[in-house]
């Protein structure tokens, strides 16, 4: 079992690459089961959720070679008949849903089990089964497999309860093979929403409207194989950015899309962070006086849950007293306790946390118990005195590409042992 040894105290100072989308790509990888044809993807993060992806798409039946080092994975989905993912399969990542939706379009069934992923809060997936059945098929759980099967899948226009990323996308995949026109009501608007659109229209979908709240699919007969490139991780850069105002640091945040920035570009600009922006880049200057503000998760264009946790840590050194009301998933506070050890003061109340700040954070023995609570004790430990030690890594492996690599470029004291 890896842990990272963090010294804090080290102002972040450089410029860092941003890699591809985790939330993208793993949602692309299995959508090129449609193609039943030759997939390129490029600018692949090198995380553990990707290798998974691959691993799981080659035991079904697919050629997979993953070039980790060129960020590119080929896939020939060809050889997949049939989609049959069983809960050893389905456990290692949320994604695995995305089989559903995929196989339920090329071969009108799909049998997965009920996906793993971080433990967030209760992760229902009520929408992307409403969404199935809308478009004809039949949906049953049998001692914890999902069985998903249609004679045809005829669209239809769905209006989601609630905004969902992954309902959105499972739906988008699956009516792209479905007779007639799909409308998705209600539909999520995030970045990757988008790309996996683009990377479905690419392999010959027609899909209008994505990145907004009506998305409509016109059915096709067919699909075939692209070359495609995912977009830079939204999450990962905001991380970054949240760790150079985190020290102090003076960080050129590489290979991003500013505008899926700007909801945290806004907030750190309320704490006093200096950012400029440039075509392709960010450079986010900080000092280590940081204001107080409110913070609000919500669906993109809000602020996202995924860098709640990370910008608690902030908070934690921010002037005066901060609140942050997490309006997705209400057990996404876990990371609260470990901060605690550090010497933070945050109160949480259900689905609000109550940050006063303090003058340091200092370094303890603490441990990751999900992907961005991994990142949002780095962010700690960079910020805090003295030595932290997180162990529960591969939570952090899962969705941070070389997140050391990059901290050591940039001047942290950072070491996996
Ligand atoms: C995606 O999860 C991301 N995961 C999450 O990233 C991210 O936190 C989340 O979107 C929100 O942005 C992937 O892309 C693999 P949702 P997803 O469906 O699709 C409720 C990370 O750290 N809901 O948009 O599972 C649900 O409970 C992670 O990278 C239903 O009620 O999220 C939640 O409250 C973890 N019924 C809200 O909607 C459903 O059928 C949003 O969930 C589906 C969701």
């Amino acid at each position: 079992m890896s842990k990272f040894l963090i010294e804090g105290g080290q102002r972040l100072k450089g410029k860092v690459d941003i890699s591809g989308f985790k939330n993208a790509a793993v949602a692309i990888i299995p959508a090129a089961i449609l193609a039943g044809d030759r997939c390129i993807i490029e600018n692949l993060p090198n995380i553990e959720d990707v290798q998974a992806l691959g691993k799981i798409l080659s035991e079904l039946g697919a050629k997979v070679e993953l070039d980790s080092e060129n960020q590119k994975m080929d896939i020939d989905t060809k050889g997949i008949t049939d989609c049959y993912a069983d809960y050893e399969i389905a456990k290692q990542l949320r994604a695995s849903y995305y089989l559903l939706g995929a196989s339920l379009g090329r071969f009108k069934r799909a049998k997965v089990a009920y996906p793993g992923g971080c433990n967030i809060g209760t992760r229902p997936i009520d929408q992307h089964i409403k969404g199935f059945e809308a478009l004809g098929a039949k949906v049953e759980l049998e001692h914890g497999i999902i069985n998903v099967q249609a004679d045809e899948l005829v669209g239809a226009e769905i209006f989601l309860d609630v905004v969902s990323v992954g309902a959105t996308i499972n739906i988008m995949m699956a009516a792209c093979r479905a007779k007639g026109t799909t409308v998705i009501e209600n539909a999520a608007k995030e970045p990757h929403i988008v790309d996996v659109a683009n990377f479905l229209n690419s392999m010959g979908a027609d899909i209008r409207g994505a990145g907004t709240d009506l998305i409509k699919i016109n059915g096709v007969d067919e699909m075939k194989g692209c070359t495609y490139s995912v977009i830079p991780d939204q999450i990962e850069a905001g991380t970054f950015m949240i760790m150079a105002a985190a020290t102090g640091g003076d960080v050129l945040i590489d290979n991003v899309i500013p505008k899926h920035l700007e909801s945290i570009t806004a907030k750190l600009k309320e704490m006093g962070v200096q950012i400029e922006e440039y075509g392709e880049s960010l450079r986010v200057l900080s000092t280590d006086k940081l204001k107080k503000i409110h913070l609000k998760t919500l669906v993109y264009p809000g602020f996202p849950t995924d860098l709640q946790q990370p910008m608690t840590s902030l908070l934690t050194q921010a002037q005066g007293t901060s609140i942050i009301t997490e309006t997705i998933y209400e057990g996404r506070f876990k990371h609260v306790d470990e901060l605690k050890r550090m010497g933070a003061n945050i109160k949480v109340e259900g689905r609000v946390a109550v940050v006063e700040g303090i003058e340091k954070l200092s370094g303890a023995s603490v441990s990751s118990t999900d992907l961005r609570a991994g990142a949002a004790l780095i962010v700690a430990g960079l910020m805090a005195d003295g030595n932290t030690e997180i162990d529960n890594i591969h939570y952090i492996d899962r969705g941070y590409d070389r997140i050391e690599q990059k901290l050591l470029s940039l001047g942290a004291k950072i070491k996996r042992i």
